[in-house]
């Protein structure tokens, strides 16, 4: 699996796994449980090492099931990301938050820490809380999601470690953290971008040049739209599948190399 290196030479792979979704969406539904623990497992025997979740998603629940799937797995191996919702940005919360998702997944450290997004809290309450626990050891990295270019600078100033993500909407046809300067300025300063909903929520537009070009790699649509971020320097992303056909060929979108001809093509039909 390719990797984009993080500022202290630690590598992130290109694909990850998603889980909104997975036991519940905004509360937990035991109903969907044995489905969401069987993909986690497949996407992390496939070969998945990075995982993103939320306390926001099934509100707990889910970080709960990514605990359970990952405690026969090498903690060393993985890397993990979640993050903290509004209303909870506020110091005292966020640090509660952090122990929350801690117990909930049953680890020690979070090696990514994200602001979902922003609510009026001052940002400098936030990262006097995040920064205290990345000096406790509970955070490796933080970063940020859904922040404007403005926001990202901030951030930067009030982290005491690089901010190394920002967590942004981008696919083929979702293109407005280009145009609002966002991802530009991730790629001008080493910063990741994460690209969440990267296959438009399972409602990906398949128009002509991404048929085409499925074709002719023998790939589907999807794999190609995946392709298509991951080949763009400092992008990564992370599919949410319960699938585990759909897990694997995610995963083995990550090798297909398009020409700069097919890039300039889907860059122009998205
Ligand atoms: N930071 C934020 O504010 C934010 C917001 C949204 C999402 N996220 C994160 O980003 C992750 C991904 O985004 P998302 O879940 O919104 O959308 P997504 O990954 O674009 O789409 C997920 C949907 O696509 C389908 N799918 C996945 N791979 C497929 C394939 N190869 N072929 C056909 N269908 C496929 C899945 O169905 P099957 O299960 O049938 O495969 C699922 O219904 C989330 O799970 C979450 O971790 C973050």
């Amino acid at each position: 699996m390719r990797t984009v290196t993080l500022f202290d030479g630690t590598p992130i792979p290109v694909m990850g796994l998603g889980t909104w979704a997975m036991g519940g969406r905004s509360r937990p539904d035991p109903s969907q449980d044995d489905r969401a623990l069987s993909a986690i497992r497949a996407a992390l025997e496939i070969g998945y090492t990075h995982i993103d979740t939320a306390e926001m998603y099934a509100n707990g629940h889910t970080e709960e099931l990514v605990g359970q799937a990952i405690r026969s797995f090498d903690r060393s191996k993985l890397f993990l990301t979640t993050k903290v919702r509004p209303p909870n940005l506020s110091y005292k919360r966020t640090l509660a938050s952090i122990d929350g998702s801690l117990e909930r997944l049953g680890v020690d450290t979070i090696d990514l820490f994200l602001i979902h997004w922003r609510d009026g809290t001052p940002l400098a309450e936030t990262f006097r809380a995040l920064n205290e626990a990345v000096r406790a050891g509970k955070i490796r990295y933080l970063g940020v999601s859904n922040f404007d270019v403005a926001e990202m600078k901030t951030s930067q100033a009030l982290s005491e470690t690089p901010i190394v993500t920002n967590q942004v909407p981008y696919s083929l046809t979702t293109r407005s953290e280009v145009k609002n300067g966002v991802i530009p300025y991730c790629q001008a300063n080493n910063i990741v971008v994460t690209a969440y909903s990267p296959v438009e929520e399972g409602q990906l537009r398949v128009q002509t040049v991404l048929a085409e070009i499925a074709a002719a790699h023998n790939a589907t649509p999807y794999q190609i739209a995946l392709a298509w971020l991951v080949q763009q320097p400092w992008v990564i992303t992370i599919p949410m599948s319960h699938n585990p056909v759909h897990l694997r060929q995610n995963w083995d979108a990550a090798s297909i190399t398009l020409s700069q001809d097919e890039m300039t093509r889907l860059e122009d039909s998205g």
